[in-house]
């Protein structure tokens, strides 16, 4: 037992080293899951939780109401990832710029040393004090960011605020945190004028909040620009919860993330918490027109969440044993069927990421927090080279330079 978990552990090692040497921080397409094992929980402890949970300091604001003041941009900016093919190789093609631009090219860890050297502290001076007054904008940041990425690449396209953007989205009604991004640029803005883009802002943003949670620390490379163009509809493209596994390999794939980045990335789920309208359609007798609730939910965990989630608005946290701790017990509870989202769950049952969903959880959590550094860079590095290139430094994130 212990010498097979030993080699899917190893194996997993040598594969992320392979794709890290292979793509070289660039747009990789690659295939993830998530998986959780079953650790049978009773109905009492979740009781319990959810006692402390409605006791706790840390509330939730409502504050969900978006504004739509602006006319929308209905230009189509979808893209083709042709950069992706590092087409190197002799040939009669004539490289284009799409060609030859890589993160590598446009990012650098020392970007903003001379022009603006105190925006990494100014923000995490911003993000510690939110925090510090409610813990549960740390996951919401970095539930920010990837929905940023998700989308375009990193380029602060969900932080704009006219009609029709995607920050407008009924998939983004439970998106938070832009106020911390408000303020932050507020004072970098008067530190260092029309220098740090939003996007950079976002991404260390959510590093940060990664780390006060309790996650890992990594180095972010800057130079990220911001988008001009945001679109209602391009939201519904980041998954929600509801989508099988080909789905969400595909869709990360298409972002040149891979497997193990799925699996890997969905471990943000150890902390933060759900709308249980997320959850609604695993219960309820509801699930796929079986007339009972989804079976791949543990009893107790589908009896709490029943009484828990009556209203689609009401809060459940992703991870049922320990949602405050940045750990691995989210792989652990996809084992246990513990997986609060269709997503999560499925992560076990596909043959493609349950023995990763293992690895993670068999093995040290301090492995899982290190693979997440490494996903987490991939996923912030993520650019669309024709979005950044007509991209601007906005003065204000909730809306491009013209409208100032
Ligand atoms: C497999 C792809 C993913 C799916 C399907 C997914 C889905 C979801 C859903 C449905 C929610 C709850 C939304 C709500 O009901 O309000 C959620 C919350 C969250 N997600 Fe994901 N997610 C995915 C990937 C990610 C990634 C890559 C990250 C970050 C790296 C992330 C971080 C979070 C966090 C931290 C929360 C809690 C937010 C809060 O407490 O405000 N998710 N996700």
């Amino acid at each position: 037992m212990k010498s097979s978990f030993s080699f899917v552990f190893l194996l997993i090692l040598v594969l992320q080293l392979i794709l890290a040497s292979a793509h070289n921080g660039k747009y990789e397409r690659a295939t993830y899951h998530d998986n959780y094992e079953g650790a049978a929980q009773n109905d009492q402890n979740y009781d319990d939780q959810d006692q402390k949970q409605e006791k706790g300091p840390a509330k939730y604001d409502q504050n969900y109401k978006q504004e739509r003041e602006q006319p929308q941009n209905d230009q189509n900016y979808e893209q083709e990832d042709r950069d992706e093919q590092d087409d190197h190789a002799p040939s009669l093609d004539i490289p284009t710029l799409l060609d030859s631009l890589s993160s590598d090219d446009l990012l650098s860890f020392g970007h903003y040393s001379k022009s603006c050297p105190k925006a990494e502290s100014i923000i995490n001076k911003h993000v510690t004090k939110f925090v510090k007054e409610d813990r549960t904008l740390a996951p919401s940041l970095l539930r920010l960011h990837f929905h940023d990425c998700a989308v375009y690449g990193c380029d602060g396209s969900i932080l704009l605020n006219h009609k029709g953007s995607e920050r407008t989205a009924e998939a983004s009604k439970s998106l938070r945190g832009f106020e911390v991004i408000d303020a932050i640029k507020a004072e970098i803005e008067e530190e260092c004028p029309r220098t740090v883009s939003c996007a950079d802002i976002l991404t260390a943003a959510s590093r940060d909040a990664t780390f006060l949670l309790g996650g890992p620390y990594w180095d972010v490379p800057y130079g990220r620009t911001d988008g001009k163009v945001s679109i209602d509809r391009d939201a519904d493209l980041v998954p929600m919860g509801r989508e099988n596994i080909t789905t969400l390999i595909e869709f990360y794939q298409s972002k040149g993330l891979n497997v193990l980045d799925l699996v890997i990335l969905s471990g943000a789920h150890t902390i933060g918490r759900a709308t249980c309208g997320s959850v609604q359609h695993r219960l309820y007798n509801n699930y796929a027109g079986i007339g009972r609730p989804d079976e791949s939910l543990d009893y107790g965990y589908a009896n709490f969440l029943t009484r828990k989630c009556r209203w689609a608005s009401e809060y459940v946290d992703l991870d049922a044993r320990t949602p405050q701790a940045f750990d691995n017990v989210y792989y652990k509870n996809l084992q246990g069927n513990l997986g609060l989202l269709t997503t999560d769950q499925s992560l076990y049952s596909d043959p493609r990421t349950s023995p990763i969903v293992d690895a993670l959880a068999d093995g040290p959590s301090d492995f899982f927090e290190h693979q997440f550094a490494v996903s987490m860079t991939k996923l912030g590095n993520i650019l669309v080279p024709t979005v950044h290139d007509g991209g601007e430094i906005r003065t204000k994130c909730y809306s491009v330079n013209s409208n100032n």
